[in-house]
């Protein structure tokens, strides 16, 4: 994680893929276009030029040796332009630095923005009633225990983000008050995949009953005391948060959805690294890496590794992977899992949010840190991330953007794979997964994460049939 970083070389780790990708897209024939790159774009050209003559090769190694000592002079010149007008103290405040240089992305975030949802759903904290709120009718109904059965209390924790049903019951009207004698909703459908129109506006029940749940427990942390002002994390405030090791070092972080699955990104276990399962060891309830090395936390080893078939690793659309632990993790203060995002609820732009990571804290560091990271990012809306002033039409409906405009906090290589969780209706959701940025930190270039609300199916998939 890197906050309030200014120089911004970051060094790649091999699964670090934080490129400028509109270089890879423009190929060969638009690499001159992007004049800011280098030795990449260069040696692309020397490459794609090597069947000229011999003759024309020594005017391009001529032309390209000229336009080397150019640009040198340049770079020089900047570096000392650079030098002269930097502030001696390296604790400038935020934002005042570099404005000079930069100018900042000021496309607006809409302030309202429409909720597509129809129907609402929540379940009441007093007395576990199922409650669903019309888009017309503003009060929250109760819920016939007519026709009612599990598959149907399954979907509708799922809707709410909460993996599955763990009880339900029909509770008396008698019981509950008289807070629930006007209208009902009866759920008739007997489908079992969606809960879309399945629903009946009712004047009473026949069995004097309606529906209470409960849902898996998930995105609750224990009470613990805050660190203020500070950006490192104590144990138990991020209890879903874990790091991946690979070959014995922390290469990726992830998030625990339940005690055997851990969600984490495409990118960090592609490729070579996919069939190395017994590679990887998974350390959870540790803010400390090195605490990972004392005998009690012995780590969970992996069973399958499963990353979505469409993973693109040049655009990283589909960033995103499933690990399943071998053994079960115990939950408690410092180890629980975090729950999914609602079924079709788009968070706006400025909500604000929170990341976690083991990562770089400067973008030029080499190390990852021992203590785990936080920092709080808002998210910021696709259409302004996908402008041309941010990243220019890359960020796909699979991403979301979450950062600042001016830069200086944002994640950095290592945190790859780890949350960016909102909280919502006092629960925390995991909202997306750290994927790319150009750079870290860097002005108008915000993390781009996976957003996870468009995968809930293909997890649920994964974790029922693998
Ligand atoms: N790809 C990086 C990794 O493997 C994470 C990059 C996130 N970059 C950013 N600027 N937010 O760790």
């Amino acid at each position: 994680m890197s906050l309030d970083g200014d120089a911004l070389s970051v060094i790649e780790n091999p699964v670090a893929v934080s490129h400028p990708f509109h270089l890879e897209k423009t190929g060969v024939g638009g690499a001159q276009a992007a004049q800011s790159q280098s030795c990449h774009d260069w040696l692309r050209g020397i490459h794609c030029t090597n069947h000229l003559s011999a003759h024309k090769l020594v005017r391009l190694l001529v032309a390209v040796f000229a336009v080397g000592l150019l640009g040198g002079l340049v770079v020089g010149v900047w570096f000392l332009v650079r030098l002269l007008l930097r502030p001696t103290s390296s604790q400038s405040p935020a934002g005042l630095e570099d404005t000079t240089e930069t100018s900042f992305c000021n496309v607006t975030e809409d302030i309202a923005v429409a909720d597509p949802r129809k129907v609402f759903y929540r379940i009441s904290p007093e007395n576990s009633l199922l409650e669903i709120q019309l888009e017309k009718i503003p009060n929250w109904l109760p819920v016939c225990y007519e026709r009612w059965n599990s598959s149907l209390g399954n979907l509708v924790c799922r809707q709410l983000g909460y993996l599955r049903l763990t009880k339900h019951k029909g509770v008396n009207l008698t019981d509950i008050g008289p807070n629930y004698t006007d209208h009902f909703i009866q759920i008739t459908s007997e489908q079992k995949s969606s809960l879309e129109k399945i629903w009946q506006l009712r004047g009473s029940c026949i069995t004097g009953k309606v529906i209470a749940l409960k849902c898996f427990e998930c995105g609750t942390r224990a009470k613990l005391p805050r660190i203020i002002g500070g950006d490192e994390a104590t144990l138990g405030r991020w209890p879903w948060q874990v790091s991946l090791y690979y070959s014995n070092r922390h290469t990726c972080g992830g998030t625990v959805i339940t005690s055997q699955w851990v969600v984490t990104a495409a990118h960090c276990v592609h490729n070579y690294r996919l069939p190395q399962v017994s590679s990887w060891v998974v350390y959870a309830g540790i803010v400390t890496r090195s605490s990972a090395k004392l005998a009690q936390y012995t780590g969970y080893a992996v069973e399958k590794i499963i990353y979505n078939k469409n993973y693109n690793h040049r655009s990283h659309d589909n960033d995103i992977a499933l690990m399943k632990l071998r053994t079960r993790l115990n939950f408690s203060d410092t180890i629980r899992p975090i729950c999914l995002p609602q079924y079709d609820h788009d968070l706006p732009g400025g909500t604000q949010c929170w990341i976690s990571g083991w990562g770089y804290t400067k973008p030029d560091d080499v190390l990852v840190p021992d203590t785990l990271k936080e920092a709080r990012v808002p998210l910021i809306s696709a259409k302004k991330c996908n402008s041309s002033c941010m990243y220019n039409g890359e960020i796909t409906p699979r991403m979301l953007c979450a950062g600042y405009t001016e830069g200086k906090v944002d994640a950095c290589q290592g945190d790859s794979g780890g949350p960016l969780v909102c909280q919502d209706e006092n629960v925390w959701r995991l909202v997306g997964v750290v994927s790319w940025g150009t750079g870290c930190a860097e002005p108008n270039h915000p993390g781009v994460y996976t957003k996870v609300a468009e995968f809930l199916g293909w997890i649920y998939h994964i974790m029922e049939n693998y």
